[in-house]
């Protein structure tokens, strides 16, 4: 049964034709239905790191044919907004059932999220958020909530830092919603903190590579009087450990440096007493992604924003216990 029999079938049949008809006249053809398959139309980020992998293939590997859907995963070009906007075109014209959405950028959205509505065909954003954000034009954003993973972050500076310290930011890439509500999260906390000083940030994309070039210059322009590193990623974060190593100084001792995401490679470094707070950033939440997709098309309300839960590692010894059974 495909999503638009299934929107008829909640609605009742006295409405069927109607709805039928209404349907027709969006001009929105239905691409599901022939095969029963639901289609959803993936508006995907594409390679960008460890996070990103973990969380998108765990969106293909929920939504499969034995699960009822035919995914169609459209990766960005190089993270360009403009091929996300040109799959997401297609996916409106192609007339699929539902869009998810994990947008590069939080801006510049408008204009494709009408056509949907207009094709009524339900969006649901995952991870990224998009400006502005009291709209109606998505049905709902599934993802941690990035404002209480980086206080969690400041928090844990805080109490690490009783003296205060000087910290420097790696910040995702201008642009992205997480990078914003993370600043928002940990300024918060931080900024109302006298002893802890800012001495600057600077976006590393992500990279472990970048970060560790960007560490190197304001480790040497500060004469290494740097005691705490805030990466956005973990990828970042390594980077930094890499820096802080090769100047001569020992990560978690002389420089303590907290990202976000908790991927493996995160975890292994905090194990290894490198890294000194990881703070989760859920990426596998396929199936409650799935959840709301069969909700929205069988017409029932869901919440504006789903939150997906998220834990902290603030030890060698906490990394370690989490480890063996690490998904991702
Ligand atoms: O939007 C989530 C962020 O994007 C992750 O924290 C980062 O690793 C990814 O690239």
């Amino acid at each position: 049964m495909s999503a638009r029999q299934r929107i008829a079938k909640a609605l009742g049949a006295a409405t069927v034709g109607a709805l039928a008809l209404g349907l027709t006249a969006c001009g929105g053809g239905d691409s599901g239905g022939d095969d029963g398959l639901t289609t959803v139309g993936f508006v995907a980020v594409g390679p960008e790191g460890a996070w990103r992998e973990a969380n998108e293939t765990n969106i293909q590997d929920t939504f499969t044919e034995d699960a009822g859907y035919e995914l169609k995963y459209a990766p960005a070009t190089n993270l360009d907004q403009k091929s996300q906007i040109d799959a997401f075109t297609s996916f409106v014209d192609e007339g699929v059932d539902v869009i998810l959405l994990s947008a590069t950028e939080a801006t510049g959205w408008e204009d494709s999220l009408k056509r949907a509505q207009e094709a009524e065909i339900p969006v649901i954003l995952l991870d990224r958020g998009i400006e502005p954000d009291d709209t109606d034009l998505y049905v709902t954003r599934i993802a941690p909530d990035n404002i209480e993973v980086s206080t969690a972050v400041a928090d844990w500076a805080v109490a690490a830092f009783p003296e205060g310290a000087n910290y420097f930011v790696l910040e995702g890439p201008a642009g992205v919603s997480v990078v914003n509500e993370r600043n928002e999260g940990f300024d918060a906390v931080a900024g109302a903190q006298a002893s802890l000083v800012k001495v600057g940030a600077q976006t590393a994309n992500w990279s472990t590579e970048e970060a560790k070039s960007v560490v190197e210059t304001v480790l040497k322009s500060n004469d290494n009087d740097l005691q705490f590193i805030f990466a956005q990623n973990d990828e970042m974060g390594l980077g930094a450990v890499q820096a802080v190593q090769e100047a001569g100084l020992v990560p978690g001792t002389d420089v303590k440096i907290a990202t976000i995401d908790g991927t493996r490679n995160a975890l292994e470094s905090l194990a290894a007493g490198e890294l000194s707070f990881v703070a989760e950033y859920n990426p596998l939440f396929g199936e409650t992604a799935l959840e709301v997709v069969e909700k929205v098309l069988d017409g029932e309300d869901v919440e504006s924003s789903i939150v997906v839960p998220s834990a902290t590692f603030d030890s060698p010894e906490a990394a370690e216990t989490a480890l063996p059974d690490r998904k991702f």
